[in-house]
């Protein structure tokens, strides 16, 4: 658990880098350009931190067709004005041996809030429809990696340090050994569930075959065949994004399959907590919410709690606590404990759930199930709505997480902010961020789980449902937990010293 530091609703202390670095991301995703969850949110929070330290901060994304930008030339300024997009400009052709082929892509650029520059790699045929992902992710995942090393001869401007996230990156430090370049580089993994995994005919037909073991060290364990093994024996510092899941993954049980790589690098694998963005999230000043506040004026809250009993068409009762969700529906956020627990938690508890949620088909069945069954108990949106998931931080009384594994999670970090009480699963970034209150009344912030179990999940909730009966200590614990430090500070330190260590460690 990292020593948790208190900030001051005023003070803005904005650290100074020493030596500024040119930092290149490269990534699938980068909000608000694509997002599909929370990749995009801390690759674009991260990069704005960095640069807010004085590094300069550069992303490489594919050019996504749901990418709206203007082009220089648009003569069209009222529709600029009425709906500012950032304008892109092209920097030139580029052509990329590919497959055996020599595929041509446009390399453009634009802006991220209009401070980091993002070079877009443009391809209709891979990055023309509008999901940033598809079910040829191999394929256009290996054709965006491959056009890089070309990008960086390109380009008027070189990076001191190359930082690739999950695994649709994770091929980069390979072409880069592949024409002898000597970038340092960083490889991050958000999520180790997704590896971009293949089988030998595409390592045949991709051309991998050729160097698949070329630039691995002689005692290093044979890559698995998927993308990220190769990040991962390859880079030279490797990252994922909290400390108990850098050694969660280092077992059979949350290795999925790779923590033998994993240990091979255990030297080089660092755990760094994500952040986020705390000008986007405040509820001080969120447009989202109804009425907004802060540790000062929590009782302010309850505005926001009954709009959201209202949307959500549940009773309208300041009384009744009410829990959030803001999750994809997969297996890893913990719906198999959730269903099975609905039964019990509707008839032990007077809990009201909002949930909202896109994902798997068999969950979003059970839940709406649920949700007719109990309609003035449970409100499921299976959609992604912005402004919903603000008033679910902004007006819900705990916020659950009940993840089977969990890299680090934001939901939980968004949540504290708000005010909404995390009850979290014990692991990865939850077990780090999310303290028990029972276990530690003076510091503790929220109630926690351990076993993957239903019962473990109900007893928690039964829990937190005592405790919220309490009205002041839990209007203490909204104050305190609001007045906790999240933001990216901390965090973009550490991965400045990375950068320098993955720098030294490359010379
Ligand atoms: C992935 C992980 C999540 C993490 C996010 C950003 O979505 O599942 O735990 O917070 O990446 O690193």
């Amino acid at each position: 658990m990292r020593p948790f530091r208190v900030v001051h609703e005023a003070k803005a202390s904005h650290y100074k880098a020493r030596y500024s670095m040119k930092v290149l991301f490269i990534a699938a995703e980068a909000s608000p350009l694509a997002r599909v969850g929370g990749l995009a949110e801390v690759v674009s929070s991260l990069a704005r931190a960095l640069t807010t330290m004085g590094h300069e901060v550069r992303l490489i994304l594919p050019h996504y067709g749901c990418i709206k930008v203007l082009s220089p030339r648009s003569k069209v300024k009222e529709l600029a004005a009425l709906n500012p997009r950032p304008r892109t400009s092209d920097i030139g052709p580029l052509k990329v041996s590919f497959m055996g082929r020599s595929e041509p892509a446009t390399l453009k650029m634009t802006t991220l809030k209009e401070e980091i520059p993002v070079y877009l790699v443009e391809n209709d045929q891979y990055f023309g429809g509008p999901e940033v992902y598809t079910d040829n992710d191999l394929e256009r995942f290996l054709f965006f990696s491959l056009a890089i090393p070309g990008i960086l001869s390109r380009l008027d401007w070189r990076p001191d340090i190359i930082h690739c996230h999950d695994w649709h990156t994770s091929l980069v430090p390979l072409w880069l050994k592949e024409i002898g370049c000597v970038f340092p580089t960083v490889f991050t993994i958000h999520n180790l569930a997704y590896q971009g995994a293949f089988n030998q005919q595409f390592l045949a037909v991709s051309g991998l075959s050729k160097v698949w073991q070329k630039h691995i060290p002689n005692d290093a364990p044979t890559p698995s065949l998927n993308f990220m093994s190769q990040g991962i024996l390859l880079a030279n510092i490797v990252t994922t994004v909290s400390p108990t899941y850098a050694a969660e993954i280092l077992t059979p049980e949350y290795g999925e399959g790779l923590e033998h790589l994993l240990r091979y690098r255990q030297k080089e694998l660092y755990g760094i907590v994500n952040g986020i963005d705390y000008e986007e999230y405040n509820p001080a000043t969120d447009h989202y919410l109804v009425t907004n506040y802060n540790s000062f004026t929590v009782e302010k809250r309850v505005a926001n709690k009954i709009a959201l009993q209202k949307k959500a068409n549940l009773p309208q009762d300041v009384d009744v606590p009410l829990i959030g969700m803001v999750s994809r529906l997969d297996e890893q956020k913990g719906f198999d404990l959730l269903l099975p627990a609905m039964e019990s938690l509707m008839g032990k508890t007077k809990i009201q759930f909002v949930i909202l949620g896109k994902g798997r088909e068999y969950y979003q069945e059970l839940l709406r199930e649920a949700e007719q069954k109990y309609p003035d108990r449970v409100a499921v949106f299976v959609t992604f709505d912005d402004s919903l998931a603000h008033l679910i931080y902004g007006g819900s009384d705990m916020f659950l997480l009940p993840s089977r594994f969990e890299p680090c999670g934001l939901g939980q970090l968004i949540a504290m902010r708000y005010g909404a009480i995390p009850v979290v699963r014990h692991t990865g970034g939850l077990a780090d961020t999310v303290q028990d209150t029972d276990a530690n009344i003076e510091k503790g912030n929220g109630f926690v789980f351990q076993d993957y179990h239903p019962a473990s999940l109900i007893e928690a909730v039964k829990r937190a449902e005592g405790f919220f009966y309490h009205k002041d200590a839990w209007q203490k614990l909204m104050k305190r937990n609001m007045l906790l430090d999240f933001s990216w500070e901390a965090s973009a330190k550490m991965y400045q010293d990375i950068y320098r260590k993955a720098i030294k460690r490359q010379k």
